[in-house]
């Protein structure tokens, strides 16, 4: 295809995303109104799930929830008194009720490698199983200048996608060991504008102007390209399905970057956007919903090239077309596991048993037994 054609096929994609993006404002709460809130969940005892970013919006209503419905709550966050301060105050709410929660912090600063390293040894040295992992916590610096972590990544790179690909590989072992289990992405409808060119992935080569919706958009369609290879490199035998969600369109701190006059206008549509509660249901119903292997597995045996993708309504939809890339996919692939420090065939040599070395982690990675 042409230079020409291929810039205007890049205008449409970015026209039917912001299209989307608007079609999400105005209907997601017609096509959520057969969802309860909060979403009823299954009895979740016996089961351990990891939540970052559970200090604020959608993550602390789902850590709360799951927490209320019997699992063991594993909150990660760079704030750890207000993630106490939060447990103290659920206690107290739930004291007369069934018994106290069963909920821990752990601290995890997703700008430094180095954190998601130790937050990886000190978890990995409990040797529990892990039966589900919500890579939630994410930026949006909307307007924001372009900035890096001291790692050196574009701040919407490693926070939404470089650093939850290592947390998700070096808990690979316990998540294996808790299967049947779970990882599951908070991503957003925001990928359809989303490229991702592997060899640029700072956007800093100059072919693309850098903005926020550029740099946010990027990571996470990359975080769509790196949950599908996952999950077409794990066997079906390791019970571990890997998915991406949209929450919808959340009244959320992650407007605290909009200039003061949008963010008003932001807050008096209340009507169209979810409350954080109402945009933790499609996190919490692939965490949980009891049908979900079943339906991962119909989609493996398809070898549908994208992973498992729910939408603000809790129904399964399409990703992008270019989510479907399975080229780019496998450059996303390489180039992550490259910068993350892990040779790329690291889940290959984990379920060989070989033990991985690893960059970031105090460890190398231990063999998984399957
Ligand atoms: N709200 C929406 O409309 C919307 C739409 C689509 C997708 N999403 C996605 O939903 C997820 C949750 O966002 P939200 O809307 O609930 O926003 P939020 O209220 O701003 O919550 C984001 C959470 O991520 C944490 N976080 C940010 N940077 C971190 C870091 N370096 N290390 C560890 N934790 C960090 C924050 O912790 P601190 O308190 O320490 O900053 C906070 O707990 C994000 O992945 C976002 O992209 C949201």
């Amino acid at each position: 295809m042409g230079g020409k054609a291929q810039i205007s096929l890049g205008w449409i994609e970015w026209i039917k995303g912001w299209l989307l993006v608007l079609y999400d404002i105005l209907f997601q709460r017609i096509l959520a109104c057969h969802l309860k809130n909060p979403l009823q969940l299954p009895p979740l005892n016996g089961l351990t799930c990891i939540v970052t970013g559970a200090t604020s919006g959608i993550g602390l209503e789902m850590a709360k929830h799951l927490a209320e419905g019997g699992a063991h709550v594993v909150m990660a966050c760079r704030k750890t008194r207000a993630a106490n301060d939060l447990i103290q105050k659920w206690q107290k709410e739930c004291s007369g009720m069934a018994g106290l929660l069963d909920i821990e912090v752990m601290e995890l600063d997703l700008l430094s490698l180095e954190s998601v390293g130790k937050f990886a040894s000190a978890w990995n040295a409990r040797q529990g199983p892990l039966h589900v992992l919500i890579n939630n916590a994410g930026i949006f610096s909307i307007g924001a200048p372009q900035t890096f972590s001291k790692d050196g990544f574009e701040e919407h790179m490693q926070v939404n996608h470089l650093a939850p690909a290592l947390l998700t590989l070096l808990l690979l072992p316990s998540l294996i060991r808790g299967s049947p289990s779970r990882v599951v992405n908070v991503n957003s409808n925001m990928h359809h504008l989303g490229f991702v060119d592997s060899n640029d992935l700072n956007v800093t080569s100059g072919k693309r102007k850098y903005s926020s919706v550029i740099g946010y958009s990027g990571s996470k369609l990359a975080q769509i390209m790196f949950s599908s290879v996952l999950q077409k490199k794990l066997p079906s035998e390791a019970g571990l399905n890997v998915m991406c969600v949209s929450p919808g369109v959340v009244m959320t701190n992650v407007a605290r970057d909009l200039p003061r006059i949008i963010q008003t206008g932001y807050h008096l549509i209340p009507y169209f956007l979810f409350s954080a509660q109402e945009g933790a249901r499609s996190t919490l119903f692939a965490a949980t919903d009891p049908d979900i292997p079943e339906y991962c597995s119909v989609l493996r045996a398809d070898d549908w090239p994208v992973c498992p993708y729910f939408s603000g309504d809790c129904r399964p939809t399409n990703a992008s077309a270019e989510a479907h890339n399975v080229d780019s996919a496998m450059k996303v692939w390489d180039k992550t596991l490259e910068l993350i420090g892990l040779p790329s065939n690291a889940v290959e040599r984990l379920m060989e048993g070989e033990v991985v070395p690893c960059k970031y982690c105090h460890q190398n990675m231990t063999e998984v037994d399957y």
